[in-house]
């Protein structure tokens, strides 16, 4: 089998600095086919034979597809690796003209996701890595073991800035450690950024003054270039140095740019992954697990990872690599859909946060999943709760503590008002259950390496 006359899968072991990727194909060719059409796209081939390849262009640039894993005749897993000096020394752009380039417009082709990639230490090794990394954001807060809780506030535009402040202001004072602009808050006329900025700031810095309890506040900043410098210059005048940006509506030249930035003037970045689902959800696209290298390689130092339990989409074990993704130094392969994976001790670990229909009883559930690294932010899980905020920033507050302390959310609920008034509103999905759901995603792919074609929406996303 070859594709324009060159044939790409061959018995190799990749190397110590190869770029690395993994994808589900399928199509209307055979599966061997669609693998070196992937392979000769996305390095140095093309449909037909050249005159004007070369040997040493041939020898040391192409793509070498190292595994397959045959689902069906026209689909299943392809395993690829590029030598380093395939790619232009740090310019990530190219490389995705090349690993998420061409490869997606071949007309054969029916089904394409990447689903991960690994990135060779030695090209990590020219990023710095976040400012802020789990340690330093938890030192900021003054906690040692339990889940940090936050509130976006709702609605989610809105408010006038007094209105939005005066809601941030009650989730702290209820106990939250962190609150956020949502998503698509920035500057609206009725809401002006530095307005809100300004009184949440206020408010955070005298919660802390009068408790003593560090509360982190990150205003949406993201928007065109000039007016993201703007903004980090006004944080920087008010001495606060935490903020938060849309890192996937922002494209790759602008998030680079503006954490650079921010690392210059040491900010906490907390990066919100609005519009990642137009392509990571089902067949066709690019896996999250992609997308999060690249933010935790830049430096970000908090991310949406999911959550497993709440409103979007995400297995369980989907969401717990992405927790691992975040959180770990060494990632080893535990599936056919991600990759064995090592960051380099620059890129410290960041802190993920789940968000995204969450509420104070599905923290047990939570932590089954990410264990007690995480920050779980619920915003009608806080602000929809019968005490109003201030009551949701208590009971949710309490099921972090839970959580810390190795209590049931049941026994917690006991002692706390507020937790028990959400459980009763909302639910409580137990440890134990999300433990038997991980298992069973788990075992289906152990079982049926060979034949997990079916059912792959349980698992990761596809179909
Ligand atoms: C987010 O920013 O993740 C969402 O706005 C979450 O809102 P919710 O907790 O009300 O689902």
């Amino acid at each position: 089998m070859a594709y324009g006359g060159y044939s790409y899968i061959e018995k190799y072991t990749p190397q110590k600095d190869d770029f690395v990727t993994v994808l589900w194909v399928k199509g209307d060719a055979p599966f061997n086919t669609l693998a070196e059409g992937l392979a000769a796209e996305s390095s140095v081939g093309t449909w037909t034979k050249l005159t004007t390849m070369k040997d040493n262009v041939w020898k040391n640039l192409r793509a070498r597809v190292f595994k397959t894993v045959k689902i069906t005749k026209n689909s299943g897993f392809v395993y690829i690796a590029y030598p380093y000096d395939h790619f232009d020394s740090k310019n990530i752009l190219q490389i995705l003209a090349s690993i998420r380039g061409n490869i997606y417009g071949l007309k054969e082709i029916r089904e394409l996701k990447l689903l991960d990639w690994k990135i060779p230490e030695k090209f990590q090794r020219q990023f710095s890595g976040p400012k802020f990394s789990i340690k330093e954001i938890r030192k900021i807060v003054g906690t040692k073991k339990r889940p940090h809780v936050g509130t976006i506030v709702k609605p989610k535009v809105g408010l006038s800035a007094k209105e939005w402040a005066k809601v941030a202001e009650n989730a702290f004072l209820g106990g939250l450690d962190m609150v956020k602009d949502d998503e698509n808050l920035v500057d609206q006329k009725f809401c002006r950024w530095e307005d809100r900025a300004h009184r949440t700031i206020e408010a955070a810095e005298s919660i802390k003054s009068e408790t003593g309890d560090g509360k982190i506040y990150v205003p949406n900043i993201t928007d065109f270039m000039p007016n993201m410098l703007e903004r980090i210059d006004w944080l920087v005048d008010h001495d606060w140095r935490m903020c938060m940006i849309d890192v996937y509506v922002m494209g790759l030249t602008g998030l680079k740019e503006v954490i650079d930035e921010l690392h210059k003037k040491k900010f906490l970045i907390h990066a919100h992954r609005a519009g990642h689902g137009a392509e990571t959800r089902g067949a066709w696209g690019v896996g999250y697990a992609f997308w999060e290298k690249i933010y935790r390689l830049f430096g970000v130092s908090s991310l949406h990872t999911g959550t497993g339990v709440g409103k979007m989409e995400g297995s369980e074990f989907e969401i717990q690599k992405y927790a691992e993704i975040a959180t770990a130094t060494n990632i080893k392969k535990d599936s056919p859909f991600f990759l064995d994976f090592k960051w380099h001790k620059n890129i410290r670990p960041i802190m993920p946060v789940a968000s995204g229909g969450l509420h104070s009883g599905l923290m047990e559930g939570l932590s089954e999943i990410y264990g007690t690294e995480f920050t779980a932010m619920a915003g009608g899980g806080v602000h929809g709760h019968p005490e109003g905020t201030i009551g949701g920033a208590r009971g949710h507050r309490a099921a972090s503590e839970a959580i810390g302390e190795g209590v049931s959310l049941y026994d917690k609920a006991k002692e706390v008002r507020q937790l028990k008034q959400a459980l009763d509103k909302w639910g409580y999905v137990t440890r134990k259950e999300t433990k038997k759901r991980l298992a069973q995603q788990k075992a289906k792919f152990k079982k049926n390496s060979h034949k997990f074609g079916y059912n792959l929406d349980k698992v990761v996303g596809l179909h």
